[in-house]
């Protein structure tokens, strides 16, 4: 079912938590809305299940206008971060509540049950209670009463910040391929970018209440609209630096912090005439080069397993770079380096704005 957001607004007394967000989801699409805390993702997720109010804008599902209808009219599912069993009820009773509420038949509340059960891999244990379970088979009860109505529609609020890291990634997975075999239209709600980027067909970014970007999760690496975007899409963020732009001709260069100039690739080069910018370089996009002339002092080395992540300060700015431990930087050390592609952002200071996607 395609889910459509129009203009959609939201306020606590004066204060405007959600501002008119547009956005139209694809029947099918899996959608993750991203942002910091209290950017007004629950906000929205709760409207779109008609628990709030909005105090402007529509919804729609379909050629439906169900912006004034109950959540029980909507054809929803919800999953959120508390799992909300019922603690006194077996996991067949907790899946099959619904159904029970619709005075269903206790024949079909069980094939039902048991269906839902087998596709999430719970079918063993029907008989449990809430408390006799994992946080992540409890997880999967609160799934299968989401499921068990056939929703048109699946809404997902932060459903596994209670798990363990392991976990959270094994479920991570099954929830989106349930998703796709069951071709269920889904918003999910996170903070977590890597959540949103591993799960999502398209990411809605939201600020302070505002929608930032929706795109696919490469488009919004690769083209991040925004200052904000670029940083807070990837792991580690994205080097920011102050910089200026000369142009001479139809060719520009940049200053580097140590106060070298290095030419920009023509793609980069923006159609503005800007002095002042911030020049965006993400750490995966730099090498260690004892032959480079650029060199940045090490005051901090985080070891992440994989990589170890160096803390630099280069020409009076700070730049992160990751190497190989093998390397065995230490704090203190010089290194060297260089540019391993292009892939560089420009930002526009005062708007925040990129000055190359837009
Ligand atoms: N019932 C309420 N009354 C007043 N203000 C509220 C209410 N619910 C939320 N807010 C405010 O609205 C803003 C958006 O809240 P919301 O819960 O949508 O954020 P969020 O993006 O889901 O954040 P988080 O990641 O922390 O869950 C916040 O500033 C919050 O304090
Ligand atoms: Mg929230």
């Amino acid at each position: 079912m395609q889910i459509i957001l129009d203009k959609l607004t939201k306020k606590f007394g004066t204060t405007t938590v959600v501002d008119e967000i547009s956005l139209e989801i694809e029947s099918g699409e899996f959608v993750a809305f991203l942002g910091p805390s209290g950017c007004g993702k629950t906000t929205t997720l709760l409207m779109t299940a008609g628990i709030y109010k909005p105090d402007g804008g529509r919804i729609l599902f379909g050629n439906d206008d169900v912006t004034r209808l109950q959540p029980k009219d909507r054809n929803i599912g919800m999953v959120f971060q508390s799992y909300a069993l019922y603690p006194h009820m077996t996991v067949f009773e907790n899946i099959a509540f619904s159904m029970k509420l619709k005075k269903a038949s206790k024949k079909e509340m069980e094939i039902e049950a048991a269906r839902v059960a087998e596709l999430l891999g719970i079918g063993h244990l029907l008989k449990r209670k809430p408390g006799e379970l994992s946080g992540g088979q409890q997880q999967r009860v609160a799934l299968g009463r989401a499921l068990i109505k056939k929703p048109e529609l699946l809404l997902f609020d932060e459903p596994l910040s209670n798990l363990d890291a392991r976990l959270r990634i094994t479920m991570r997975s099954e929830i989106k391929r349930l998703q796709k075999e069951l071709g269920i239209t889904c918003i999910y709600v996170t903070h977590d970018q890597i959540e949103a980027m591993t799960m999502a067909d398209r990411v809605a970014v939201m600020k302070d209440g505002e929608l930032q970007a929706f795109k696919p999760p490469l488009d919004l690496h690769d083209r991040p609209e925004t200052l904000f975007i670029g940083q807070f899409v990837g792991n580690p963020p994205m080097n920011l630096l102050d910089s200026t732009i000369k142009k001479d001709g139809g060719a520009a260069s940049v200053t580097l912090p140590d106060g070298s100039l290095t030419p920009l690739a023509d793609k980069l080069v923006p159609n503005v005439s800007k002095d002042r910018i911030i020049l965006g370089i993400r750490p995966e996009d730099v090498v260690l080069d004892n032959t480079a002339r650029t060199s940045a002092e090490v005051l901090l080395v985080e070891p992440l397993g994989r990589d170890d992540l160096l803390q630099c300060r280069w020409g009076g700015q700070d730049f992160v770079i990751l190497v190989d431990p093998k390397e065995k930087i230490r704090p203190g050390d010089t290194v060297k380096f260089r540019f391993l592609s292009d892939a560089w952002q420009l930002f526009d200071p005062e708007s925040e704005k990129s000055l190359i996607w837009n």
